[in-house]
């Protein structure tokens, strides 16, 4: 119990921080920003670097702002970012200082030196003050979908986090599994939220062209895409930090700097560790351990964790592939080139091969609960599958 109740006022602190980011204007920019999507839609380039220089704080005024003051400011300078990439300008070619800035401001945020989805959506007010690129009602139910998937899978992982100390012959276990999936479900309600809403031409053709990578003191920095969402935080604790596979490690450790840093500390804590499914294997292969019924129902909760997730995985690989497809569509139309890749670098591929491991990690603990029901001699038939 103690678990869940810590669980609680965690995300009750997270929230406040947002909140404070979101209220910030420490660069005075609420005016200039409102700009910013004619624009972009007018492609007036000129126009965007002189606002970018008159927003941009000098050096000194950087160093003047404290960790929420500078995510704010990171924020604001970072639809400019993406709004000059999108129009083929490296912006550290033409906004005075960039580099030496953001990387002042990364120092004081223990971020990257550019916005990441944080500072698009969590930390990005909700109202008329709200950032964007284009201010299309797409981009709008982009930027909500996330805002209302973030905060619930940020609680899920600090419930799975919990998870790892607590013992599976204790019914907490259930109970935490329970509360780990009931937040998740609002991480796929956003997911369906942008499938309803967000048109896919628009999101392949537009929208994801200003989440390109910018280049800052020589190295290539992703775009706020929803990609950086720690849903490799919630896999790294439920089965993936005891997992062997090469290509999954990588990418998880490229979008590693790009999440809020305590979910970078709880990754990194856990790295070690047997995962959740490593631990229910552990549990029920103890010889010394008589069966326990309690063990059984802790299995059976943590395969509602897993259910979430394919509940999440199935339906956005098939709104990856479709976007992928439009845009293939759309642009051979014109007779120009196609990007294959994402703003994440990565291609729809890389979800299908998650999607793969997701599966294989869920028949694991099929067969694990299989052959405990076996143990307590019943031979029972698992009815949740
Ligand atoms: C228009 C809708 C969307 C499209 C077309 C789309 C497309 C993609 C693509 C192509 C990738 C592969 C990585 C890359 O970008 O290079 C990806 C990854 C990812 N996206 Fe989306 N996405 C969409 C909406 C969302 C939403 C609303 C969320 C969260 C609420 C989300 C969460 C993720 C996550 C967590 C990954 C990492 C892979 C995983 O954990 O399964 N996406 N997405």
């Amino acid at each position: 119990m103690t678990a869940v109740a810590y669980g609680i006022w965690k995300g009750q602190e997270k929230s406040s921080e947002n909140d404070i980011i979101a209220n910030l204007d420490p660069l005075g920019a609420d005016d200039l920003m409102k700009r910013i999507p004619d624009i972009n839609n007018s492609r007036d380039v000129s126009a965007l670097v002189s606002l970018a220089n008159t927003v941009t704080p000098s050096l000194c005024g950087a160093q003047d702002l404290e960790y929420h003051q500078a995510n704010a400011a990171i924020r604001d300078i970072g639809i400019f970012l993406g709004s000059i990439k999108r129009h083929g300008i490296e912006p550290c070619a033409v906004i005075h200082d960039l580099e030496a800035i953001m990387n002042v401001l990364a120092e004081t945020t223990s971020m990257p030196p550019r916005d990441t989805l944080l500072h698009y959506t969590v930390w990005n007010p909700a109202d008329h003050r709200r950032r964007t690129y284009t201010d299309t009602r797409d981009e709008h139910c982009l930027i909500d979908s996330v805002v209302k998937a973030m905060d619930p899978l940020v609680k899920a992982i600090r419930l799975l986090a919990n998870l790892h100390h607590t013992p599976m012959q204790f019914t907490d276990f259930k109970i935490i599994c329970e509360n780990a999936a009931a937040r998740f479900q609002q991480v796929v309600d956003g997911m369906v939220l942008a499938r309803r809403n967000v048109s896919l031409s628009f999101f392949a053709t537009e929208l994801r062209l200003y989440f390109d990578p910018v280049r800052i003191g020589g190295r290539e920095y992703l775009g706020p895409g929803a990609v950086e969402m720690p849903m490799f935080v919630f896999d790294q604790l439920l089965w993936s930090c005891d997992c062997a596979d090469e290509d999954y490690r990588v990418f998880k450790e490229t979008y590693l700097p790009y999440v809020h840093p305590e979910m970078r500390d709880i990754y990194l804590k856990y790295q070690k560790h047997d995962s959740l499914l490593g631990k229910c294997f552990r549990t029920i292969i103890d010889d010394r351990l008589d069966f326990d019924p309690i063990v059984l129902e802790s299995m059976r909760a943590l395969r509602q964790c897993f259910q979430q997730l394919k509940r999440f995985r199935m339906p956005h690989k098939k709104v990856a592939e479709e976007a992928y497809a439009q845009e293939i569509r759309e642009v051979d139309s014109e007779n120009s080139d196609h990007r294959s890749h994402g703003s994440g670098g990565y291609s729809p591929d890389i979800l299908s091969h998650i999607v793969k491991l997701t599966n294989q990690k869920v028949a694991k603990l099929d067969a694990y609960i299989s052959f405990y029901e076996v143990k307590s001699g019943a031979s029972l038939v698992y009815s949740g599958r």
